[in-house]
């Protein structure tokens, strides 16, 4: 019988400070012990967007407190933790600071082993939590830094089939939420103007939807939408450029999804694909991706919404993962703000990149 684990995981790459407790059982089983996240939303929304120095320093006044937290609410006795994990990118360089150094800290004065995690391993493996999960299986990130597919084969092992070559979805997201006057953070928000417009009032582009594999640009898209809303006639125009834009979205996530499907099957004869990250909250692309799958014969599983957007107990968990692998770190692992899953992948980001 293996041994049980309980790992502490520390999250603080952009704008939630997080903690939680995570324990693999004996018989296999996880639980989820306590997940602590602080949202710093009201720091931030009347800058429209994240600050990184007033992000950092949310962080560093509430990091103590949150970790306290997560151990008082899980009951449990430092002492008895397996070992520590804390994102170390990518993200904002004075974010990871927090998290990371505070997790080596607790590591180094407990003596107990310290896992550095890319915040990115972090959401891929996430649904491991609540289900079992075999490898490989196709991804689907979608966060507000990143959109990527890519095929994961194991922990540590990740080939990219396709990439943003602009934006990211929630970044898109984000952005036309401001456009249309929703206050950040838009993602969410945007979603629930949707349900109010007409989803076929408004034309947009969807960029290299017929070339660039399933690579994905939401540039253009952008700058559609920027033209409308500086011309809107009246104000349930708004409702329909934000169902608008979500229908489009949901198309390109359609096509290029079917793509990177088939991209996938050539070399695995599994069929899990998995939507993880912010995005993967929104209803109507759960709803699009499940009825995709189905035609696709693929089995599409999405991490409860708590585990989309960003927490610690997915950390601890990839904490454990890369435990049970011997992948520990020692204390001179650096921060590192760019920390792509498959480093052999080519940058395809910028003005240059043509299809
Ligand atoms: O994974 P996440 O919490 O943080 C990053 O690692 O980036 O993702 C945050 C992103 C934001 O852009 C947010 O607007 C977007 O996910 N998001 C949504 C929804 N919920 C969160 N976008 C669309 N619909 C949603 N329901
Ligand atoms: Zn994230």
């Amino acid at each position: 019988m293996r041994k049980e684990l309980t790992f502490l995981g520390i999250e603080t790459s952009c704008d939630e400070t997080a903690a939680a407790i995570v324990k693999e059982k004996r018989n296999g089983a996880k639980e989820i012990i306590s997940n602590i996240v602080s949202s710093q939303v009201n720091v931030h929304k009347k800058f429209g967007g994240v600050v990184p120095e007033l992000a950092a320093r949310a962080h560093i006044e509430k990091i103590e407190f949150i970790i306290k937290k997560a151990i008082h609410k899980g009951n449990i006795d430092i002492n008895s933790l397996d070992g520590i994990a804390a994102t170390a990118g990518p993200g904002l360089v004075v974010c990871l600071t927090v998290g990371l150094n505070i997790g080596k800290a607790i590591a180094a004065s407990l003596n107990k082993p310290f896992v550095a995690v890319n915040h990115l391993e972090g959401h891929a493996l996430s649904p491991r939590i609540n289900k079992k999960i075999n490898f490989p299986y196709l991804l689907l990130l979608i966060s507000g830094g990143h959109t990527q597919f890519l095929k994961v084969s194991g922990i540590n092992n990740y080939k990219r089939l396709g990439t943003t070559i602009d934006d990211a979805l929630g970044e898109a997201f984000d952005k036309t939420a401001k456009l249309i006057g929703i206050e950040f953070p838009g993602g969410p928000k945007l979603e629930q103007w949707a349900k109010k417009g007409d989803k076929n009032y408004f034309k947009l582009p969807k960029p290299i939807l017929k070339r660039g594999g399933c690579n994905l640009s939401f540039a253009g898209l952008k700058t559609a939408v920027l033209h409308v809303s500086k011309n809107f006639k009246n104000y349930k125009e708004k409702y329909h450029l934000a169902a608008s834009f979500q229908k489009t979205i949901n198309d390109i996530l359609y096509e290029k999804t079917k793509v990177a499907m088939n991209e996938f099957k050539k070399d695995s004869s599994e069929n899990t694909f998995v939507i993880a990250g912010g995005v993967a909250s929104n209803e109507s692309i759960r709803k699009n991706l499940i009825k995709l799958s189905k035609e696709q014969n693929f089995t599409a599983i999405f991490p409860p919404i708590n585990l989309c957007s960003d927490n610690a107990a997915m950390i601890a968990w990839a904490g454990i993962e890369r435990y049970k692998m011997k992948l520990t770190n020692d204390f001179k692992f650096p921060l590192k703000a760019r920390w792509p899953l498959d480093a052999s992948a080519p940058f395809l980001k910028g003005a240059g990149v043509k299809f």
